[in-house]
């Protein structure tokens, strides 16, 4: 984080004194911490408190004679590597999501390139009122990143969600925002995510636990790092990542004719959806009564993943992922070799904190010659720039070795 230049905004809420203890941490890393105050910040907090931790004076009037000739909203918003709102209260959420830049802050981060990091604290009626939360995912669709407050006592004496993040985690998660990603400038990526569903009859289907979450952190940060996304995606209540062109599938049959169609002009093909292995042979037009009792028929599903790998050029990539609840690395190992991949990304779905419901995954990544690398617990997104990473690399590699 040394060198880099993070506007701090500290808005008006009880939690603004953590704020300093931010400002302290952000500034003993060797960062150039620029506070911007609203107005209401200052009641709790003053100016000079953040100006002797950050040692650099502290914005809190856009109207304020500028030091030196510069628009000030302008320049801190081009200097800004990264732009930290800690607490963000319900209003600058609000504001935020409708384009509102009434103040030095809300206009910095209007003007501003630079990746945005919120961390709300407020009352827990205020934080979960639908207001504040469609606000909050209207946000995160944009491409902010909200670091989730905790619950617990709160000032006001209710208890819920709603307590400013540590300030360690935020550190953390900027951290995280400061490390370059991949660069997938001028790649083309397939992805696919979540479940299928399998239909018995009208109203009944087969289908499985998957969220969605890891297909939808990888088209996430593809589309940050500079690629173009196509998500082919199973039903997931999940938003679509900003950036990502999502093709919605309901049968493996629809995925396969999605992604089989758009294949040839991916370099990459990401399969981490789970397709469902069996489909009911026959689908009932009526509704199946239970009188009748039901037995199903099955029948295999096509292997995407394969199948596609027999038809790749030599130019593009084909990754997998294994979902195993028992001999994890040999059920891996024989996927990759069998769906002839380039590499395949393993994790053990019995485990509570990296299975299909979880904000976070383990994984092992196995590779064709044999290596196998460990990435420890660490958030999808985080995993999913990993992957992209190895992605990018094996990339390079192949194209060198492409006769010219
Ligand atoms: N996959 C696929 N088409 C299928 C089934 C799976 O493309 N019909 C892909 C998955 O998206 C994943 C990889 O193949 O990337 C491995 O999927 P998994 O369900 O773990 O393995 P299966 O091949 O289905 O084998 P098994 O059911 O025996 O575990």
């Amino acid at each position: 984080m040394t060198g880099k230049t993070i506007i701090l905004g500290v808005t008006g809420g009880i939690a603004a004194y953590k704020a300093a203890e931010i400002a302290s941490s952000l500034t003993r890393h060797g960062c150039n911490v620029k506070v911007v105050m609203t107005e209401g910040a200052t009641h709790f907090v003053a100016p000079l408190t953040f100006q002797t931790l950050s040692r650099q004076p502290v914005v809190v009037d856009m109207f304020a004679a500028p030091k030196k000739w510069d628009v000030a909203h302008v320049s801190y918003a081009q200097a800004a590597d990264l732009i930290i709102i800690a607490p963000a209260t319900a209003n600058v959420i609000a504001k935020l999501a409708l384009g509102l830049a009434d103040d030095m802050l809300t206009a910095t981060i209007l003007a501003s390139r630079a990746p945005v990091l919120i961390a709300p604290a407020m009352n827990s009626n205020m934080y979960l009122n639908p207001a504040v939360q469609h606000n909050l995912d209207l946000l995160r669709q944009r491409g902010f990143q909200i670091v989730e407050p905790e619950s617990g006592y709160l000032a006001c004496g209710d208890r819920g969600p709603g307590r400013l993040a540590d300030p360690d985690k935020i550190i953390e998660e900027a951290q995280r925002l400061l490390t370059p990603g991949p660069d997938l400038t001028g790649w083309q990526v397939l992805i696919t995510a979540g479940p299928t569903r399998e239909p018995i009859d009208p109203v009944r289907y087969i289908s499985n636990r998957s969220t969605g979450r890891m297909g939808y952190a990888l088209a996430s940060v593809a589309a940050l790092n500079g690629a173009q996304v196509t998500l082919v995606s199973g039903p997931t209540n999940l938003p679509v990542p900003t950036g990502v062109k999502r093709i919605g599938v309901v049968t493996a049959e629809e995925m396969y004719q999605e992604v089989k169609t758009r294949f040839p002009k991916a370099n990459a093909l990401v399969m981490a959806a789970a397709v469902a292995d069996f489909r009911p042979k026959r689908c009932s037009q009526e509704k199946i009564k239970k009188e009748k009792g039901l037995v199903l028929e099955m029948e295999r599903t096509v292997d995407i993943l394969a199948s596609l790998s027999k038809e790749k050029r030599p130019d593009q990539i084909t990754i997998g992922f294994a979902a195993e609840s028992s001999d994890l690395i040999a059920h891996a190992q024989e996927k990759l070799k069998r769906k002839r991949l380039d590499f395949i990304v393993a994790n053990d779905i019995t485990r509570t904190d990296a299975g299909f419901a979880t904000e976070t995954n383990e994984v092992v990544v196995l590779w064709p010659d044999g290596r196998q690398e460990h990435l420890p617990l660490a958030a999808k997104k985080d995993i999913a720039a990993a992957i992209w990473k190895r992605a990018e690399n094996l990339r390079k590699e192949l194209l060198a070795s492409l006769p010219k």
